[in-house]
């Protein structure tokens, strides 16, 4: 599904919604450690938008690596990088961010955008990021979720089952995907739960901040510095 719509991909977030997804992203890129140097690993990269934020706000990241297993959003990244003069300091790979290829605590900060959402399994997918994860380092998780106030829920929700899934068949001409995209927003675990499921896999210190009165969420856990 992401093949077909990579090339739109992009637009269609900012349009729907209303350019929001900027200052998301940015301000996930701002969870993890500012010390440096830093290994960061961003899973289910897409069009690298969160990984080129990361690189922008963190000068002294070292090794940056976006993972994402479609091949036509990888395309579209790697553009990007390279239209962003980044090139040199981020690298995109294929594959499945449940079970990557890294070698155990790799990372000191591994990111995910609108990712978890869509893999099959989110507990085993904390369970990898956690894997990944030196001990001390941190997960940053940006996510769409629902606003809590019943009014502004009830306007969101218009939102997202009419006008996401017009607009989303308009410019990307799949209407399948951008019906997936609501059903999938409705569908998946509150801010509460996922917190208590990052709990589960082994997180500590786990948050979560509602962005744009609540239609998107940022999660962040640490592994505990020492025993893992
Ligand atoms: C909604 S897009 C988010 C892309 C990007 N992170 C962003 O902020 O725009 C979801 C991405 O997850 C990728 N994806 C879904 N399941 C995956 C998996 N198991 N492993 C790796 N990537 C996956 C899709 O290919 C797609 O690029």
């Amino acid at each position: 599904m992401f093949d077909r719509i990579a090339p739109t991909y992009d637009l269609l977030n900012h349009l729907l919604s209303f350019g929001r997804d900027f200052s998301w992203r940015r301000q996930a890129a701002r969870c993890i450690g500012a010390g440096g140097p830093l290994r960061v690993v961003d899973l289910a990269t897409g069009t690298a938008d969160l990984l080129i934020a990361l690189l922008r706000e963190h000068p002294h990241i070292v090794d940056a690596v976006g993972l994402d297993c479609s091949e036509e959003m990888l395309a579209v990244g790697r553009d990007k990088l390279r239209r962003h003069g980044l090139a040199a300091r981020g690298r995109l790979v294929a594959g499945d961010a449940t079970r990557t290829s890294f070698a155990d605590e790799s990372f000191d900060a591994v990111t995910m955008a609108f990712g978890i959402r869509n893999t099959p399994d989110p507990r085993a997918t904390l369970d990898e990021i956690h894997r990944l994860l030196a001990p001390g380092g941190a997960a940053v998780i940006l996510e769409f979720s629902l606003p809590a106030n019943a009014v502004l829920r009830w306007g969101y929700l218009v939102h997202l089952r009419l006008v996401v899934p017009l607009i989303g068949a308009l410019v990307s001409g799949d209407r399948q995907a951008y019906r997936y995209l609501n059903q999938s927003i409705e569908s998946f675990h509150g801010p509460a739960a996922f917190c208590a499921m990052m709990e589960q896999a082994g997180f500590c210190d786990v948050s979560a901040q509602p962005l744009t009165a609540g239609v998107a969420s940022i999660y962040r856990g640490s592994k505990a510095a020492g025993n893992g």
